[in-house]
Protein backbone atom coordinates (compact mmCIF):
# COMPACT_ATOMS: atom_id res chain seq x y z
CA UNK A 1 0.00 0.00 0.00
CA UNK A 2 1.58 3.17 -0.89
CA UNK A 3 2.36 5.71 2.47
CA UNK A 4 -0.43 8.35 2.24
CA UNK A 5 2.38 10.52 4.15
CA UNK A 6 6.41 11.34 4.53
CA UNK A 7 7.45 8.77 6.71
CA UNK A 8 8.51 9.73 10.09
CA UNK A 9 12.25 9.22 11.75
CA UNK A 10 12.51 8.04 15.00
CA UNK A 11 15.57 10.53 16.35
CA UNK A 12 16.99 12.65 13.14
CA UNK A 13 19.77 14.86 14.60
CA UNK A 14 18.51 18.63 14.91
CA UNK A 15 21.15 20.39 12.37
CA UNK A 16 20.05 23.81 10.54
CA UNK A 17 21.88 25.82 8.68
CA UNK A 18 23.82 27.81 11.66
CA UNK A 19 25.84 24.40 13.25
CA UNK A 20 26.83 23.69 9.10
CA UNK A 21 28.02 27.42 9.93
CA UNK A 22 29.57 27.12 12.59
CA UNK A 23 30.72 23.68 11.91
CA UNK A 24 32.62 24.94 8.46
CA UNK A 25 33.97 28.10 10.28
CA UNK A 26 35.84 25.54 12.57
CA UNK A 27 37.18 23.60 9.51
CA UNK A 28 38.25 27.01 7.47
CA UNK A 29 40.12 27.91 11.04
CA UNK A 30 43.32 26.00 10.83
CA UNK A 31 42.38 24.21 13.91
CA UNK A 32 40.01 21.15 14.09
CA UNK A 33 41.07 19.65 16.70
CA UNK A 34 40.52 19.95 20.78
CA UNK A 35 41.12 23.86 20.92
CA UNK A 36 38.90 27.25 21.75
CA UNK A 37 35.95 25.49 20.77
CA UNK A 38 36.24 22.61 23.12
CA UNK A 39 36.67 25.44 25.94
CA UNK A 40 34.13 26.97 24.83
CA UNK A 41 31.61 24.63 25.07
CA UNK A 42 32.92 23.29 28.29
CA UNK A 43 32.49 26.87 30.02
CA UNK A 44 28.72 27.32 28.34
CA UNK A 45 27.88 23.84 29.63
CA UNK A 46 28.56 24.38 33.20
CA UNK A 47 26.80 28.17 32.66
CA UNK A 48 23.72 25.95 31.57
CA UNK A 49 23.70 22.92 34.42
CA UNK A 50 25.27 25.62 37.39
CA UNK A 51 27.87 23.47 37.95
CA UNK A 52 31.88 24.94 38.64
CA UNK A 53 32.95 22.40 35.88
CA UNK A 54 32.14 20.20 33.17
CA UNK A 55 34.70 18.66 30.66
CA UNK A 56 33.76 16.98 27.30
CA UNK A 57 35.12 13.52 26.09
CA UNK A 58 34.19 11.62 22.67
CA UNK A 59 31.43 10.15 24.00
CA UNK A 60 29.43 8.89 26.73
CA UNK A 61 31.52 5.46 27.55
CA UNK A 62 34.85 7.60 27.81
CA UNK A 63 33.83 10.30 29.88
CA UNK A 64 32.34 7.79 32.55
CA UNK A 65 35.09 5.14 31.91
CA UNK A 66 37.58 7.75 32.85
CA UNK A 67 35.17 8.57 36.02
CA UNK A 68 35.54 4.83 37.37
CA UNK A 69 39.21 4.87 36.28
CA UNK A 70 39.63 8.49 38.16
CA UNK A 71 38.03 6.50 41.43
CA UNK A 72 40.31 3.50 41.27
CA UNK A 73 37.34 1.03 40.45
CA UNK A 74 39.14 -2.47 39.75
CA UNK A 75 38.85 -6.38 40.44
CA UNK A 76 36.11 -7.08 42.74
CA UNK A 77 34.67 -4.04 43.03
CA UNK A 78 30.69 -3.53 42.78
CA UNK A 79 29.25 -0.50 40.98
CA UNK A 80 25.25 -1.02 41.28
CA UNK A 81 23.32 -0.33 38.03
CA UNK A 82 19.97 -0.58 36.99
CA UNK A 83 19.01 -4.27 34.56
CA UNK A 84 16.92 -1.82 32.57
CA UNK A 85 19.60 0.10 31.04
CA UNK A 86 21.91 0.63 27.69
CA UNK A 87 24.86 -1.92 27.25
CA UNK A 88 27.22 0.48 28.13
CA UNK A 89 26.26 1.25 31.84
CA UNK A 90 27.94 -2.19 32.13
CA UNK A 91 30.24 -2.80 29.80
CA UNK A 92 32.37 -0.02 31.36
CA UNK A 93 32.45 -1.36 34.80
CA UNK A 94 33.48 -4.58 32.86
CA UNK A 95 35.94 -3.04 31.14
CA UNK A 96 37.75 -1.79 34.74
CA UNK A 97 37.55 -5.60 36.02
CA UNK A 98 34.45 -4.88 38.35
CA UNK A 99 31.12 -6.39 38.80
CA UNK A 100 28.13 -4.21 37.49
CA UNK A 101 25.51 -5.80 40.23
CA UNK A 102 21.87 -4.69 39.03
CA UNK A 103 18.84 -3.80 40.60
CA UNK A 104 15.49 -4.05 39.07
CA UNK A 105 13.75 -0.72 38.09
CA UNK A 106 10.11 0.08 39.53
CA UNK A 107 6.85 0.15 36.60
CA UNK A 108 5.38 3.85 37.03
CA UNK A 109 8.54 6.12 36.80
CA UNK A 110 11.16 3.30 35.27
CA UNK A 111 14.21 3.94 36.90
CA UNK A 112 16.14 2.37 40.13
CA UNK A 113 14.56 3.57 43.24
CA UNK A 114 16.59 4.72 46.58
CA UNK A 115 15.47 1.18 47.93
CA UNK A 116 16.07 -1.13 45.33
CA UNK A 117 19.79 0.66 45.29
CA UNK A 118 20.34 0.24 49.06
CA UNK A 119 19.24 -3.38 49.31
CA UNK A 120 22.24 -4.25 46.65
CA UNK A 121 24.97 -2.19 49.05
CA UNK A 122 27.70 -4.25 50.09
CA UNK A 123 31.50 -3.32 51.85
CA UNK A 124 32.66 -4.03 48.11
CA UNK A 125 30.45 -1.21 46.63
CA UNK A 126 32.89 1.31 44.92
CA UNK A 127 30.16 3.08 42.39
CA UNK A 128 26.54 4.09 43.11
CA UNK A 129 25.26 4.57 39.00
CA UNK A 130 21.67 4.74 38.12
CA UNK A 131 20.45 5.52 34.62
CA UNK A 132 17.49 8.77 34.36
CA UNK A 133 15.99 6.50 31.71
CA UNK A 134 14.33 8.34 29.30
CA UNK A 135 15.54 11.71 30.47
CA UNK A 136 13.62 10.94 34.26
CA UNK A 137 15.50 12.03 37.00
CA UNK A 138 16.21 9.24 39.88
CA UNK A 139 15.68 10.48 43.07
CA UNK A 140 18.70 12.53 43.81
CA UNK A 141 18.25 13.66 46.62
CA UNK A 142 17.53 10.53 48.16
CA UNK A 143 20.20 8.77 47.30
CA UNK A 144 22.70 11.78 47.92
CA UNK A 145 21.33 11.87 51.65
CA UNK A 146 21.74 7.61 51.42
CA UNK A 147 25.70 7.29 50.50
CA UNK A 148 26.09 10.63 52.87
CA UNK A 149 24.49 8.67 55.99
CA UNK A 150 26.89 7.44 59.03
CA UNK A 151 25.85 3.43 57.94
CA UNK A 152 26.88 3.58 54.31
CA UNK A 153 30.27 5.08 55.27
CA UNK A 154 30.86 2.59 57.80
CA UNK A 155 30.72 -0.58 55.63
CA UNK A 156 32.85 1.05 52.75
CA UNK A 157 35.99 -0.08 52.32
CA UNK A 158 38.15 2.74 50.46
CA UNK A 159 41.37 1.49 48.06
CA UNK A 160 42.60 4.01 46.50
CA UNK A 161 43.28 7.96 47.22
CA UNK A 162 40.41 9.41 45.67
CA UNK A 163 38.08 6.77 47.63
CA UNK A 164 39.71 7.73 50.81
CA UNK A 165 39.30 11.59 49.62
CA UNK A 166 35.57 10.72 49.21
CA UNK A 167 35.33 8.22 52.55
CA UNK A 168 31.74 6.53 50.58
CA UNK A 169 30.49 5.17 47.07
CA UNK A 170 30.70 7.63 44.64
CA UNK A 171 27.60 8.69 43.07
CA UNK A 172 28.10 8.42 39.31
CA UNK A 173 24.93 9.20 37.15
CA UNK A 174 24.42 7.62 34.08
CA UNK A 175 22.50 10.96 32.75
CA UNK A 176 22.74 9.72 28.45
CA UNK A 177 19.73 10.77 28.24
CA UNK A 178 18.61 13.38 30.88
CA UNK A 179 20.95 16.74 29.71
CA UNK A 180 18.77 19.25 30.77
CA UNK A 181 15.93 17.38 32.99
CA UNK A 182 15.26 19.14 36.44
CA UNK A 183 15.28 17.87 39.65
CA UNK A 184 14.41 20.05 42.38
CA UNK A 185 14.79 23.26 41.07
CA UNK A 186 18.53 22.65 39.73
CA UNK A 187 19.66 20.77 36.15
CA UNK A 188 20.25 17.14 36.24
CA UNK A 189 24.65 17.49 36.75
CA UNK A 190 23.93 19.65 40.37
CA UNK A 191 23.08 16.35 42.23
CA UNK A 192 25.23 13.49 41.87
CA UNK A 193 29.22 13.59 42.85
CA UNK A 194 29.88 13.11 38.93
CA UNK A 195 27.00 13.12 36.12
CA UNK A 196 28.11 11.59 32.41
CA UNK A 197 25.39 13.07 29.23
CA UNK A 198 25.72 11.76 26.18
CA UNK A 199 25.85 13.63 23.08
CA UNK A 200 25.55 11.00 20.61
CA UNK A 201 23.37 11.07 17.40
CA UNK A 202 20.33 10.40 18.75
CA UNK A 203 20.60 11.92 22.08
CA UNK A 204 18.70 15.77 22.39
CA UNK A 205 22.00 17.84 21.76
CA UNK A 206 23.88 16.02 19.63
CA UNK A 207 27.93 16.31 18.65
CA UNK A 208 27.34 13.14 16.47
CA UNK A 209 29.32 11.19 18.99
CA UNK A 210 30.62 12.89 21.97
CA UNK A 211 29.72 13.26 26.09
CA UNK A 212 30.54 15.35 28.78
CA UNK A 213 30.46 14.94 32.47
CA UNK A 214 29.85 17.67 35.28
CA UNK A 215 31.61 17.63 38.05
CA UNK A 216 29.90 18.55 41.51
CA UNK A 217 32.70 16.44 44.08
CA UNK A 218 33.38 17.77 47.52
CA UNK A 219 35.31 20.26 48.70
CA UNK A 220 38.36 18.48 49.59
CA UNK A 221 38.77 17.74 45.39
CA UNK A 222 40.87 20.29 43.96
CA UNK A 223 39.04 21.36 40.43
CA UNK A 224 41.96 22.51 38.59
CA UNK A 225 44.20 18.98 39.70
CA UNK A 226 40.45 17.35 38.61
CA UNK A 227 40.70 18.91 35.37
CA UNK A 228 44.02 18.18 35.09
CA UNK A 229 43.82 14.84 35.24
CA UNK A 230 40.38 14.33 33.28
CA UNK A 231 41.99 16.32 30.49
CA UNK A 232 45.69 14.97 30.23
CA UNK A 233 43.93 11.20 30.46
CA UNK A 234 41.99 11.46 27.69
CA UNK A 235 45.23 12.33 25.25
CA UNK A 236 47.40 9.25 26.38
CA UNK A 237 48.12 10.79 29.95
CA UNK A 238 49.75 13.59 28.21
CA UNK A 239 51.25 16.21 30.09
CA UNK A 240 50.11 18.84 27.47
CA UNK A 241 47.76 19.01 24.39
CA UNK A 242 49.03 19.61 20.75
CA UNK A 243 47.57 23.18 21.06
CA UNK A 244 49.57 23.82 23.74
CA UNK A 245 52.18 21.96 22.23
CA UNK A 246 52.42 24.11 19.35
CA UNK A 247 51.46 27.89 20.34
CA UNK A 248 53.40 27.83 23.75
CA UNK A 249 56.48 27.26 22.25
CA UNK A 250 57.14 24.44 24.73
CA UNK A 251 57.08 21.14 22.40
CA UNK A 252 58.13 18.89 25.56
CA UNK A 253 55.91 16.72 27.89
CA UNK A 254 55.64 13.48 29.96
CA UNK A 255 53.70 10.74 30.38
CA UNK A 256 53.23 9.19 33.86
CA UNK A 257 49.89 7.31 33.58
CA UNK A 258 48.91 5.03 30.47
CA UNK A 259 45.88 7.57 29.28
CA UNK A 260 42.80 6.61 26.92
CA UNK A 261 42.52 8.56 23.64
CA UNK A 262 38.81 10.22 24.16
CA UNK A 263 39.12 13.91 23.28
CA UNK A 264 36.36 15.68 22.18
CA UNK A 265 37.08 17.29 18.65
CA UNK A 266 36.44 21.26 18.16
CA UNK A 267 34.56 20.21 14.88
CA UNK A 268 31.76 18.42 17.64
CA UNK A 269 32.35 21.49 20.10
CA UNK A 270 31.28 23.86 17.56
CA UNK A 271 28.17 21.68 16.53
CA UNK A 272 26.82 21.25 20.41
CA UNK A 273 27.47 25.22 20.69
CA UNK A 274 24.71 25.83 18.32
CA UNK A 275 22.65 23.63 19.88
CA UNK A 276 23.23 24.28 23.70
CA UNK A 277 22.03 28.49 22.35
CA UNK A 278 18.54 26.83 20.98
CA UNK A 279 18.32 24.15 23.65
CA UNK A 280 15.75 25.55 25.98
CA UNK A 281 13.32 26.40 23.46
CA UNK A 282 14.39 22.96 22.22
CA UNK A 283 13.51 21.54 25.49
CA UNK A 284 9.83 23.31 25.02
CA UNK A 285 9.19 21.89 21.96
CA UNK A 286 9.74 18.20 22.99
CA UNK A 287 7.69 18.65 26.33
CA UNK A 288 5.45 19.78 23.90
CA UNK A 289 5.20 17.23 21.70
CA UNK A 290 5.05 14.40 24.96
CA UNK A 291 2.27 16.39 25.98
CA UNK A 292 0.53 16.03 22.83
CA UNK A 293 1.18 12.38 23.26
CA UNK A 294 0.00 12.23 26.55
CA UNK A 295 -3.39 13.79 25.89
CA UNK A 296 -3.73 11.43 22.92
CA UNK A 297 -3.40 8.26 24.81
CA UNK A 298 -5.18 9.07 28.05
CA UNK A 299 -8.53 7.40 28.86
CA UNK A 300 -7.20 4.49 26.96
CA UNK A 301 -6.74 1.18 29.50
CA UNK A 302 -4.13 0.30 27.92
CA UNK A 303 -2.20 2.97 28.13
CA UNK A 304 0.49 3.68 31.20
CA UNK A 305 2.18 7.25 30.91
CA UNK A 306 6.10 7.66 31.05
CA UNK A 307 6.85 10.22 33.87
CA UNK A 308 7.21 13.73 32.05
CA UNK A 309 6.53 16.09 34.73
CA UNK A 310 5.92 16.16 38.66
CA UNK A 311 6.22 18.77 41.61
CA UNK A 312 9.72 17.87 41.84
CA UNK A 313 11.17 16.48 38.41
CA UNK A 314 11.13 17.38 34.65
CA UNK A 315 11.92 15.33 31.74
CA UNK A 316 14.30 16.57 29.04
CA UNK A 317 11.77 14.40 27.04
CA UNK A 318 14.22 12.56 25.63
CA UNK A 319 12.30 9.16 24.80
CA UNK A 320 8.35 8.83 24.63
CA UNK A 321 8.41 5.53 26.38
CA UNK A 322 4.72 4.10 26.00
CA UNK A 323 3.74 1.52 27.87
CA UNK A 324 0.87 -0.82 26.80
CA UNK A 325 -0.46 -2.82 29.83
CA UNK A 326 -0.12 -6.37 29.95
CA UNK A 327 1.38 -6.77 26.20
CA UNK A 328 3.59 -9.72 25.28
CA UNK A 329 7.08 -8.57 23.28
CA UNK A 330 5.43 -10.42 20.13
CA UNK A 331 2.23 -7.94 20.40
CA UNK A 332 4.67 -4.95 20.62
CA UNK A 333 7.17 -6.35 17.96
CA UNK A 334 3.92 -6.82 15.77
CA UNK A 335 2.79 -3.51 16.06
CA UNK A 336 6.30 -1.50 15.54
CA UNK A 337 6.25 -3.46 12.10
CA UNK A 338 2.31 -2.01 11.46
CA UNK A 339 3.80 1.05 12.27
CA UNK A 340 7.01 0.72 10.19
CA UNK A 341 4.37 -0.04 7.11
CA UNK A 342 2.39 2.86 7.43
CA UNK A 343 6.26 5.33 7.51
CA UNK A 344 6.16 5.70 11.20
CA UNK A 345 9.65 4.12 12.96
CA UNK A 346 9.52 3.37 16.61
CA UNK A 347 12.12 1.64 19.03
CA UNK A 348 12.67 0.08 22.27
CA UNK A 349 14.62 1.12 25.04
CA UNK A 350 16.12 -1.27 26.09
CA UNK A 351 16.80 -5.01 25.76
CA UNK A 352 17.15 -5.92 29.54
CA UNK A 353 21.11 -6.39 30.00
CA UNK A 354 20.48 -10.04 31.63
CA UNK A 355 18.50 -10.79 28.26
CA UNK A 356 22.20 -9.96 26.09
CA UNK A 357 24.53 -13.06 25.37
CA UNK A 358 27.29 -11.17 27.75
CA UNK A 359 25.39 -11.11 30.94
CA UNK A 360 23.56 -14.41 30.38
CA UNK A 361 27.27 -16.07 30.35
CA UNK A 362 27.85 -14.17 33.60
CA UNK A 363 25.02 -16.20 35.08
CA UNK A 364 22.82 -13.63 34.81
CA UNK A 365 18.86 -14.19 34.50
CA UNK A 366 15.49 -12.23 34.50
CA UNK A 367 14.32 -13.68 37.75
CA UNK A 368 15.19 -11.08 40.22
CA UNK A 369 13.93 -8.00 37.77
CA UNK A 370 10.26 -8.69 36.97
CA UNK A 371 9.37 -5.05 36.34
CA UNK A 372 12.45 -4.72 33.74
CA UNK A 373 10.67 -7.56 32.60
CA UNK A 374 7.44 -6.15 32.43
CA UNK A 375 8.66 -2.68 30.64
CA UNK A 376 10.49 -4.85 27.92
CA UNK A 377 7.59 -6.56 26.91
CA UNK A 378 4.97 -3.72 27.52
CA UNK A 379 7.09 -0.98 26.64
CA UNK A 380 7.63 1.22 22.98
CA UNK A 381 9.59 4.17 22.38
CA UNK A 382 7.41 6.62 20.30
CA UNK A 383 9.58 9.15 17.47
CA UNK A 384 9.85 12.70 19.65
CA UNK A 385 12.20 15.58 17.76
CA UNK A 386 12.13 18.68 16.70
CA UNK A 387 10.97 17.88 12.91
CA UNK A 388 7.27 17.00 14.01
CA UNK A 389 4.63 18.81 13.38
CA UNK A 390 1.67 19.00 15.68
CA UNK A 391 -0.06 17.08 12.67
CA UNK A 392 2.48 14.72 12.64
CA UNK A 393 1.99 13.97 15.99
CA UNK A 394 -2.05 13.43 15.91
CA UNK A 395 -1.18 11.48 13.06
CA UNK A 396 1.08 8.98 14.73
CA UNK A 397 -1.47 8.74 17.87
CA UNK A 398 -3.90 7.36 15.73
CA UNK A 399 -2.08 4.91 13.79
CA UNK A 400 -0.56 3.87 17.14
CA UNK A 401 -4.02 3.56 18.65
CA UNK A 402 -4.74 1.79 15.71
CA UNK A 403 -1.74 -0.67 15.93
CA UNK A 404 -2.29 -1.37 18.92
CA UNK A 405 -6.42 -2.32 19.22
CA UNK A 406 -5.64 -4.67 16.50
CA UNK A 407 -3.23 -6.29 18.75
CA UNK A 408 -5.65 -6.58 21.78
C1 LIG B 1 21.48 4.91 29.23
C2 LIG B 1 22.71 5.08 28.36
N1 LIG B 1 23.91 5.11 28.94
C3 LIG B 1 25.03 5.27 28.22
C4 LIG B 1 24.98 5.40 26.86
C5 LIG B 1 26.26 5.53 26.07
O1 LIG B 1 26.40 6.79 25.47
P1 LIG B 1 27.51 7.02 24.34
O2 LIG B 1 27.00 6.42 23.07
O3 LIG B 1 27.64 8.53 24.26
O4 LIG B 1 28.76 6.40 24.80
C6 LIG B 1 23.75 5.39 26.20
C7 LIG B 1 23.70 5.55 24.74
O5 LIG B 1 22.71 5.42 24.09
C8 LIG B 1 22.59 5.22 26.97
O6 LIG B 1 21.39 5.16 26.39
Amino acid sequence: MPLSRKPVGFAPPPIDEDTIIAVERVLRSGWITSGPELAAFEAEISDFIKVPMASCFSSWTSACELALRWFGVGPGDEVIIPAMTYAATANIVLHCGAIPVMVDVTLDDRVASLEALQSALTANTKVVMPVDLGGWPVDYQGICEWLCSEHVKRIFQPASQNQRALARPLFLADAAHSFGAVYRGRRVGNHADITGFSFHAVKNLTTAEGGALAFNLPAQFDLTELQRWFKSMSLHGQSRNALEKTTSGRWQYDVADAGFKCNMTDIQAAMGRVQLRKYPTQLERRRHVAMLYDAGFKGHEWYAAPPLESPERTSSFHLFQLRITGFQSKQRDAVMFALKERGIATNVHFIPLPLLSLHKNRGESMDPYPNTARLFNESLSLPIHLQLSDDDVHWIISEVILAIEAEL
